[in-house]
């Protein structure tokens, strides 16, 4: 059958009534399922242990989302034992039957599309548009990843190898084996959906760790692609500490890749426990790790500095700052400083605070863990620029932060250099355009960032010498969107990939080259 081009998911217009009024009784739905217990998926054995890890409301939390089944690493093994078996039938299925498997699971998730944006609401805390497009992406990267499987199986006719006389060549690219996949929780659907369909439709199967603060959403998607009928095996669903779990299937011999989204800290170490060969193991394991960023906007005297604003305001506080997208840092020129700064600090006074689930622009950040430190990092903004707007705790029964503004801090200050992870902006002044994209370059990450400018010949230069994996022009630095802009960073933040672009898949598979002599 003919498969359409691939277009984006469209976004849902919460301005419009019926939408709000949609998305409220798609709560109230999921308000009705919350607290339930989650057993894990070890291929088709449903698993409920003693131990479990409790998923709350960031925004409320007294309000228990779930109790998740929390593997060991006697589980983790049977995990990897039924998923080794499964390898086994699952990397013969016909590419286009994989694919199929992806089509549906798109179609049902596109239904109920409300309904998994509202427990992202409850479960990560992020507001409607946020949640929406959440899910939009996630839709995004299963009806990708399906086509993306079916050019690569068509490959011979679309990039044909060179002929020769007297043989037949073909290329394959066939799957790698048992991958474990770890997505963090702050895209806790898109992330999960992209690497666990990137992997499962290029013939691997999977282990899937989800983040412990979101393994319901997690769980959500496990059961979706159980209904459309994925072979049981194929995707195992193993939410356990990290620590534990993680580093025992890291190290494991039968692990072929790990797909990795999360911290530096964690990448490095799975980077580094990867690379030891374990006794028995009989290939290099892969290991893609997309990590952290500190990614900023750069302003020179020719732009349209209202515009400008918006885009720092929507890039530095959007979800709360938790994206590794998140613009975190702000370079404005000396002339036009002082103008832009007002009204950055005016917008973002303007935001207002609240819980998630009425929609409020910005709710809480994750746990107790981040809200510590980043209640700690704004203690040492204010030794490190000037505070303008925010720098505290606000109101409610939650993690709930201030939008926070530094101004005048210099480009070596920790709140330039660290990865924050929360709603906390630094701005720092240049004397010119050269300067501004030289503090922005000034990093150890290169994942995204944007110039405003309109200079042509600025702009020019400023595409060529900014290092980073996703850079905008005259526009926000988060957003990014499957097959438009292929996403992934440089540096230390990760190993180069580009999710939702052509690359991709070339990540879960190897390429087979057969010969026949004709
Ligand atoms: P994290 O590194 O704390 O956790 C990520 C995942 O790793 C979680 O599932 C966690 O349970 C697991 N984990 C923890 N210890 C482990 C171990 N020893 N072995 C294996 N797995 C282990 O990150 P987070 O707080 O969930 O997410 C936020 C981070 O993710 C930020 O740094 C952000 O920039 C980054 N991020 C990057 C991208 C990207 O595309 N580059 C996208 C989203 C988030
Ligand atoms: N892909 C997400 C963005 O671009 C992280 O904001």
């Amino acid at each position: 059958t003919k498969v359409s081009p691939f277009v984006n998911e469209p976004f849902t217009d919460f301005s419009k009534e019926e939408n709000k009024k949609a998305m409220e009784a798609a709560l109230a739905k999921v308000k009705a399922e919350l607290g339930r217990d989650y057993p894990l998926h070890i291929g088709s054995k449903k698993v409920m242990t003693e131990a479990r890890i409790v998923s709350i409301n960031p925004g409320d939390k007294d309000e228990v989302i779930g109790r998740v089944s929390k593997a060991d690493q006697a589980l983790a093994e049977e995990a990897m034992q039924v998923a080794l078996q499964a390898f086994e039938s699952w990397k013969r299925v016909p590419a286009a039957e994989r694919a199929d498997y992806l089509f549906k699971a798109a179609e049902l998730m596109r239904q109920r599309k409300h309904e998994f944006s509202a427990m992202m609401i409850l479960e990560s805390g992020k507001n409607y548009a946020e949640a929406d497009a959440d899910t939009a992406e996630a839709i995004d990267f299963i009806e990708f990843y399906a086509r993306e499987m079916l050019r690569l199986s068509r490959i011979n006719e679309t990039q044909p190898l060179t002929k020769i006389a007297g043989e037949t060549n073909n290329l394959t690219y066939i799957p790698l084996g048992v991958g474990v996949v770890i997505p963090p929780w702050n895209f806790p659907l898109a992330i999960c959906v992209g690497m666990t369909t990137a992997a499962v439709v290029s013939g691997n199967t999977v282990l899937l760790k989800p983040a412990s603060t979101t393994p319901v959403i997690a769980h959500k998607f496990v059961a979706l692609m159980e209904e459309v009928g994925l072979p049981a095996g194929v995707i195992n669903y193993i939410p356990g500490s990290g620590a534990e779990v993680g580093d025992y299937l890291t190290t494991h011999p039968k692990t072929r890749f790990v797909s990795f989204t999360g911290s530096k800290e964690i990448g490095l170490r799975i980077n580094r426990l990867a690379a030891e060969t374990a006794p028995g193991q009989i290939w290099i394991k892969r290991v893609v790790a997309e990590m952290g960023g500190k990614d900023g906007i750069v302003v020179d005297e020719t732009a349209d500095l209202q515009a400008a604003a918006q885009a720092i305001v929507a890039s530095a506080f959007g979800f709360q700052g938790q994206k590794c997208s998140a613009g975190s840092r702000a370079f404005i020129v000396e002339s036009v400083y002082d103008e832009v700064v007002e009204k950055v600090v005016e917008l973002t006074k303007a935001l207002q605070v609240g819980l998630p689930e009425t929609n409020a622009p910005v709710g809480p950040v994750i746990d107790q863990g981040s809200y510590d430190k980043i209640l700690n990092y704004i203690e040492i903004g204010k030794t490190e620029g000037k505070l303008l707007a925010g720098g505290g705790k606000a109101e409610g029964n939650g993690y709930y932060i201030e939008p926070t503004v530094f101004a005048d801090v210099d480009g070596k200050a920790r709140i330039m250099q660290e990865e924050i992870f929360g709603p906390v902006l630094a701005i720092g002044k240049a004397k010119d355009w050269k300067e501004a994209i030289a503090m922005y370059n000034d990093t150890e990450f290169g994942l995204t960032g944007a110039f405003f400018s309109s200079d042509e010949d600025r702009i020019e230069e400023a595409l060529e010498t900014m290092h980073c994996g996703n850079l905008y022009i005259n526009r926000k630095c988060t957003g990014a969107l499957v097959g438009v802009h292929p996403f992934g960073g440089f540096n230390m933040s990760g190993t180069d990939s580009k999710a939702g672009g052509y690359d991709y898949l070339l990540l879960f598979t190897q390429a087979k080259l057969t010969s026949r002599k004709n």
